[in-house]
């Protein structure tokens, strides 16, 4: 048993896998095509609506230095993500890295823990896209039944306690990842097109914002810069602006969903890293902007609200923009989920490929070239879970189960420049050994600023995980079949 949960699949055999003409996938996507699919991942509901959250509750206008630190640590791990993303182009990303380097076992965890960035990712989205829509419909006179668009229960962080919340289910936010799974189910060529449409919408309103916002800052807002910390660990101060990052890691999440891509890019050595360095560089810096616009037209205390953007808007008493903003907010979260469900099947149909899931998963679609078994049962999870579970609790899921896969990335690279050093790597992470171990370090620093229920959530579903591998997964692994 030893011998197959190490074992790992060799690199030269993944770039076979990885050629289309074996997979099945259309080789369709350029390298804008990739930066576009980044951004459009990226850009969403971390700074849509979580910017609000963490500004208020955690770190003040500092909520900016919590989105150096957190872009930070994506770049390294991003780093980490082009070298593997050039040297093995086939969908899968984290969990095929981790098989080539670490072995099949880690391959198993990391493929089970990347639902929680990916699914769990598209469910938070989409509780937050209904969340604009309810109050975009309000803001013209139309009231969306309250009791079709929440979850039915919340959760409150402080006291650990679960209340009902009155409502049924959250309908909206069903509905719109319903929507996106059949046009993904079509194929990726035109919903690529339509992604790039989206974005250009959305990165231009939020430009408009800055721009505007510059006319209307009160620096006076920016004093303290830093608020003193409270007395509770987490709560303003510098322990305030780490949990600010831990929390703000979420809106950058998506640059990583570009490497799932890899088997339909046309050139994916080149445009891997192309891909993700170039949309998380771009995000990093409209980030830095937005944050500083925000926290200085408003005061951070007034931003606990689901709309934070539309309250900054307003005391610039600029109405006419309120609603652009709704409209390019509730098509932009779109776009992200697009991308993460994009994302999730194609990981989903990697490890059926090799034998760990069943094998109805690595089918694909005769006409589209999608693997649609997978994109319709991941769209049936997601919406099943954006329509039941509250917000809070599954953006911090995701945003520990997304550090933890990329400090694993973050190893793999380190180990395969030990294991296979001769191997030609079209982009090589720089000042290695030191960007890895600052993105494992990195990584596991923001996992621990967050809060001890996540961790149990993240232990819990690594057991569920632990429990198919070793009753499914290492029975029917192909790899296993061969040694
Ligand atoms: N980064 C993505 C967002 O902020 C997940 O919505």
């Amino acid at each position: 048993m030893k011998s197959v949960l190490f074992a790992t699949k060799s690199l030269e055999e993944l770039t076979r896998e990885a050629s289309s003409d074996a997979s099945g996938l259309k080789r369709v996507l350029g390298p804008w095509h990739l930066i576009f699919l980044g951004v459009g991942a990226i850009v969403g509901a971390g700074i849509f609506v979580i910017t609000g959250h963490a500004a208020a509750q955690y770190a003040g206008p500092a909520v900016t230095i919590s989105f150096m630190l957190a872009g930070l640590t994506c770049a390294f791990a991003g780093l980490c993500y082009a070298e593997f993303a050039s040297l093995i182009p086939i969908a899968g990303s984290a969990y095929t890295y981790a098989y080539s380097t670490l072995g099949e076992f880690f391959a198993w965890i990391i493929g089970w823990d990347l639902i929680l960035e990916y699914s769990l990712g598209a469910t938070t989205v989409a509780i937050g896209w209904s969340g604009y829509v309810v109050n975009f419909l309000k803001g013209i006179g139309i009231e969306f039944p309250a009791a079709l668009a929440q979850a039915p229960f919340a959760f409150d962080p402080q006291t650990g306690d679960w209340t009902r919340t009155g409502a049924v289910i959250n309908l909206p936010a069903a509905l719109v990842i319903a929507l996106i799974t059949v046009i993904l189910v079509r194929g990726i060529r035109e919903s690529a097109t339509v992604n790039s449409i989206i974005v250009f919408l959305k990165i231009g309103i939020i430009l408009v914002f800055i721009g505007a916002g510059l006319f209307f800052l009160k620096p006076d807002l920016w004093k303290p810069f830093i608020p003193p910390n409270t007395g509770q660990p987490g709560f303003f101060g510098l322990s305030g602006i780490l949990r600010g990052a831990g929390i703000m890691f979420f809106a950058y999440l998506g640059f990583d969903a570009v490497s799932t891509a890899a088997q339909e890019a046309r050139n994916p050595k080149r445009d891997m890293p192309i891909g993700i360095l170039g949309s998380l560089f771009a995000c990093t810096a409209i980030y830095i902007a937005f944050s500083l616009v925000l926290t200085g037209v408003v005061h951070y205390s007034q931003l606990n609200v689901p709309a934070p953007v539309a309250v900054a808007i307003d005391a610039m008493r600029l109405f006419w923009l309120s609603p652009l903003v709704k409209i390019a907010a509730i098509i932009g979260l779109m776009s992200v989920m697009m991308v993460q469900l994009i994302g999730q099947p194609r990981i989903f149909y990697t490890m059926a490929k090799d034998g760990l899931l069943p094998p109805v998963a690595a089918r694909v679609h005769p006409k589209y070239g999608t693997p649609h078994v997978t994109t319709i049962g991941t769209g049936i999870l997601v919406a099943v879970a954006a329509s039941l579970l509250p917000m809070g609790i599954v953006g911090e899921l995701v945003s520990i189960g997304t550090l933890f896969a990329f400090a694993i990335v973050c190893g793999g690279v380190l180990v395969l420049r030990y294991t296979r050093p001769d191997i030609p790597r079209p982009f090589k992470t720089p000042l290695v050994p030191f960007v890895p171990v600052l993105g494992i370090l990195s990584c596991l620093y923001l996992m621990l600023n967050l809060p001890k229920d996540t961790w149990i959530r993240l232990f819990a579903w690594m057991g569920i995980g632990l429990v198919i591998y070793f009753t499914y997964g290492i029975r029917k692994s192909k790899l296993r079949r061969r040694i």
